[in-house]
């Protein structure tokens, strides 16, 4: 099954899926982690609600022997890497276009209800939360899990104060939450067995070209589609001059819940 949504999703949505799988390596590295929570007997349907290039999401079909992944994203380059990562595993694989604030039912056809949600880096570029997890709540069967890790409150703070000692206040459109208001929000759209919690996760680059890359393809990447294609780079190197270190300072929210049985 491939379907798009009715909406095609706005250049915002836009990634450089090739570009993304080459660099983000440190957020494989924490999906894998975070794949290591969701506790799987194999034959389940799981939807990775921000699959990206499908780098995380390779692992989870290898876990689901048995089972089916839906490989959900907004952008059309990300699921077109995806396809192209997950070819070998064709037919248990369903590879869907949406926006995650018009999830519904109907967006996974056939594979409603899931057994579980998974996401990883992609929770805090969604910046409704309440909608975010009303729309998960609802393709979610009685009892289903949600395993999730995005960018929490503190996130890239010392990074941002880089940003602005540069001229930008603003780099982009995210919410970075807290723990608290996160259980919350989950309790309200009716999860239980709710934890949320946030971990440190600085991410040290050795290579400064490797660094602007990831710069450009991920953190910066709403600011510089702003920007004059030749003003992009300069830009994105004043940033690198001004950090004290070429560390990210990312703060992880870590969420497992489960909905109502
Ligand atoms: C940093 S990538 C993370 C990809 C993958 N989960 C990983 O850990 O490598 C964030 C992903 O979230 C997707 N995304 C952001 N906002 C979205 C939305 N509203 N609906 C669906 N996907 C969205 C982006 O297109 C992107 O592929």
């Amino acid at each position: 099954m491939t379907t798009a949504a009715d909406a095609t999703p706005s250049c915002a949505h836009e990634w450089d899926g090739a570009e993304y799988d080459r660099l983000a390596d440190p957020q494989a590295r924490w999906g894998s982690r975070v794949l290591g929570r969701l506790e799987l007997a194999g034959d389940e349907t799981v939807l990775d609600a921000g699959c990206g290039s499908g780098r995380v999401t390779e692992e989870l079909v290898d876990r689901l022997p048995q089972g089916r992944v839906v490989a959900l994203d907004a952008s059309s380059s990300m699921l077109e890497e995806a396809r192209r990562r997950l070819a070998p595993s064709q037919g248990r694989v369903d590879f869907v276009q949406a926006d995650l604030l018009d999830l519904a039912p109907a967006t996974l056809g056939d594979r409603h209800p899931v057994d579980a949600v998974f996401s990883t880096a992609t929770f805090h570029w969604v910046t409704d939360h309440d909608r975010l997890f009303a729309n998960l709540a609802s393709v979610l069967g009685p009892g289903g899990r949600l395993v999730a890790q995005c960018g929490a409150e503190g996130n890239i703070a010392g990074l941002l104060a880089a940003v602005r000692s540069v001229g930008v206040e603003r780099a982009g459109s995210w919410l970075y939450a807290s723990a608290d208001e996160t259980a919350s929000r989950l309790e309200h759209e009716g999860f239980v067995d709710v934890a949320v919690w946030t971990n440190p996760e600085p991410t040290w680059f050795d290579d400064a070209d490797r660094l602007a890359d990831f710069l450009s393809t991920v953190i910066l990447r709403e600011h510089l589609l702003t920007l004059a294609p030749q003003e992009r780079r300069p830009f994105v190197e004043r940033v690198v001059a001004a950090m004290p270190e070429p560390v990210v300072d990312y703060v992880r929210l870590n969420i497992v819940a489960r909905a109502r049985a």
